[in-house]
């Protein structure tokens, strides 16, 4: 049985003391039992989510993204290391908006995973593709390659650990979702993928979250999907009610 996972990718929203009222309020509201939450704050707020969520079980935290060397002279970048040292377990990685707004090909996305995995940071991975690429039937082949070119250069030890997220790009803010259908079907193709460059156990047990215009009112029917385990939301994270509502939608 895949675990359950709804993971907060906040972006880059809140201050300081905003970031703190809102884990708090994700603290201090009921969470569902068998529901594995991740929160991925700015990097600022690292610590401080990490002390508010110490001692709480079913709540892990997560960067937005890490830099691929471990030190040095790399002015404004955060290494895999200081991450792991604010109590983070995991970092996401291949964000679309990284891949378009800071240039992240799939080969940087693979030396972040390597620099990352070297220092136990847990990786959460995001694929998908943009609106004319699935308008010419292109959205699988990119996904592939996408995995092909990350993931699965990895050996199934070192990838044990690895969420994967399907975020299409053409759902990411615009509130135009997937269908649930949509989900399910590319879901399905990219654990055929890890079948196919791992083995089935592998592919059976990674877990695959949805992202992309998740929101409460949706989020039901595309976590009723065999495929779907869960959801990588952005705007519905940064109120705690609906991160809430979306994680109690199995
Ligand atoms: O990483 C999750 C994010 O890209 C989805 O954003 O606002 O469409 O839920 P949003």
């Amino acid at each position: 049985m895949r675990k359950k996972i709804v993971a907060g990718n906040w972006k880059m929203n809140t201050t300081l003391e905003e970031g703190r009222r809102l884990i708090e309020a994700i603290v201090d509201q009921e969470k569902p039992e068998d529901v594995t939450l991740i929160v991925a704050p700015p990097y600022t707020h690292l610590s401080m989510v990490n002390n508010v969520i110490d001692g709480q079980e079913g709540i892990l935290l997560s960067s937005q993204d890490c830099y691929l060397k471990e030190s040095g002279a790399y002015t404004g970048a955060v290494a895999p290391a200081m991450i792991r040292s604010t109590g983070a377990t995991y970092t996401i990685l291949g964000h679309s908006e990284r891949r378009s707004y800071f240039q992240e090909d799939n080969a940087t996305v693979f030396q972040k995973m390597r620099a990352a995995f070297s220092e136990g940071l847990k990786v959460i991975l995001c694929i998908g593709e943009k609106l004319d690429q699935r308008e010419v039937g292109d959205h699988f082949k990119v996904v592939q390659n996408q995995l092909e070119e990350t993931i699965c250069k990895f050996s199934a030890k070192e990838g044990k650990d690895v969420i994967l997220a399907y975020e299409p790009v053409w759902a990411i803010g615009t509130g135009k979702t997937a269908t649930a259908d949509q989900a399910n079907e590319m879901h399905g193709f990219i654990r055929e993928v890890i079948a196919q460059n791992f083995d089935n156990q592998f592919a059976e047990q990674i877990p695959v979250l949805y992202g992309g215009s998740c929101k409460p009112g949706n989020a039901k029917e595309l976590f009723s999907q065999s495929n779907v385990d869960g959801g990588l939301i952005g705007g519905a994270s940064l109120k705690a009610e609906d991160f809430l509502a979306i994680a109690g939608s199995f």
